[in-house]
């Protein structure tokens, strides 16, 4: 199979992180004779500099035409000042908006080697396995109209979603939670807002189709906590845009680092893989950054973009294994300091790399 796989890596670690997916990529079709592109373009930052504009038309020509997109982090501080629709974040929001993936998958698992990682405690934390169903383009993030009129002092935004747009990323995450644990929860607002009763309005029709997976709704308040205090109670969670945004990150404190999580953007032309964590400037260039996000994206590229769930699997099985092994990179080995052995990012994507070579040559011996 061929893949053409446009690599945006962005900003700050965005570069060092994405550069050992790919080099995980290379080595799974060295193994598997697949042949797989990389077209490196520019995103974010580093193409206001060069380019002028966060989301350069030759970036967006080739993503348009790739079979992937893979994208690292986008932002930085000397970029803090700047009006939203000029900063490095517009260049991944036109990006998304583009490609019009509207249901971002993102994981957040234990890994049972990271409990320690946690600030919650081990019992609450071992076995959890939820899969947050993020809306991407709908919205206070996109919606009209909003403006910040300095000099009346007032600013405003839209949350704004279509019957439509609630029933397709609904559509998605039942279909998930079918091949899962059966079970769909609903997050919104809907003691307040109307769009989160029209949310949960059409949620629960869309549940006709899915007789087999149990819906439970939750407002978003409370569900922040019930997270916190069970979050083993949870299989697939869909919300909308914001509340996804902020529910993802607070769940990354289950996995004990932020740097451990990937998502997949799919429904769209094109689908877009990024790891959850963001550029993280103040350790960009250090070779401190954990590459594991980035590299479990890798692994969805494969499954959700070229059907090769027996690879994206040994992707997986190699993290947990060198995680087993007592590898960690400076922010997974917080707390521990017996039997862990500390790398550095590339060294832990060699190391991942070595794991996966052994696997798949175990497995076709
Ligand atoms: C994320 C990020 C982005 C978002 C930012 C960088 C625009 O926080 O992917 O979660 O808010 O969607
Ligand atoms: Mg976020």
């Amino acid at each position: 199979m061929k893949l053409n796989i446009v690599v945006v890596a962005g900003d700050g670690i965005g570069p060092e992180v994405t550069g050992e997916a790919i080099a995980v990529l290379k080595e799974i079709a060295a193994q598997s004779g697949h042949e797989f592109t990389f077209t490196e373009k520019r995103i974010g930052g580093v193409a206001i500099v060069q380019d002028g504009t966060p989301l350069p038309a030759e970036t967006l020509e080739a993503a348009l035409r790739a079979d992937a997109v893979l994208l690292g982090a986008v932002g930085g501080n000397e970029f803090n000042t700047m009006a939203p629709d000029k900063r490095p974040e517009a260049g991944l929001l036109a990006i998304r908006a583009a490609l019009g993936g509207f249901a971002n998958l993102r994981p957040a698992f234990a890994f049972r080697e990271l409990t320690v990682n946690s600030p919650l405690r081990p019992e609450i934390v071992e076995g959890v396995d939820i899969l947050f169903v993020r809306e991407l383009l709908g919205g206070l993030y996109f919606g009209k109209p909003r403006a910040w009129d300095k000099a009346k002092g007032e600013a405003w935004n839209t949350m704004r979603y279509t019957r439509d747009e609630v029933a397709r990323v609904a559509r998605i995450a039942f279909e998930l939670a079918q091949k899962r644990r059966k079970k769909l929860t609903s997050v919104d607002k809907s003691n307040v807002l109307e769009v989160s009763q029209m949310w949960r309005a059409t949620v629960s029709e869309v549940a006709a189709e899915f007789p087999g997976v149990t819906l439970e709704h939750q407002l978003v308040d409370s569900m922040a906590m019930h997270i916190m205090n069970r979050p083993r109670d949870f299989d697939v969670v869909v919300t909308e845009n914001l509340f996804g945004d902020v529910l993802t990150d607070e769940s990354a404190v289950i996995t004990g680092s932020l740097g451990m999580l990937p998502s997949a953007t799919i429904g769209g032309k094109v689908n877009l893989y990024e790891p959850v964590h963001g550029s993280a400037p103040d350790i960009a260039g250090k070779g401190l950054a954990n590459p594991l996000g980035a590299i479990l994206t890798a692994a969805l590229v494969l499954r959700h973009s070229a059907g090769m769930e027996a690879e994206a699997t040994a992707i997986e099985a190699a993290v947990r294994k060198v995680l087993e092994e007592g590898y960690r990179t400076p922010d997974l080995a917080r707390g521990q300091t017996q039997g862990v052995t500390v790398l550095s990012t590339k060294e832990m994507g060699a190391k991942v790399r070595e794991t996966i070579a052994k696997q798949l040559l175990a497995a076709s011996s």
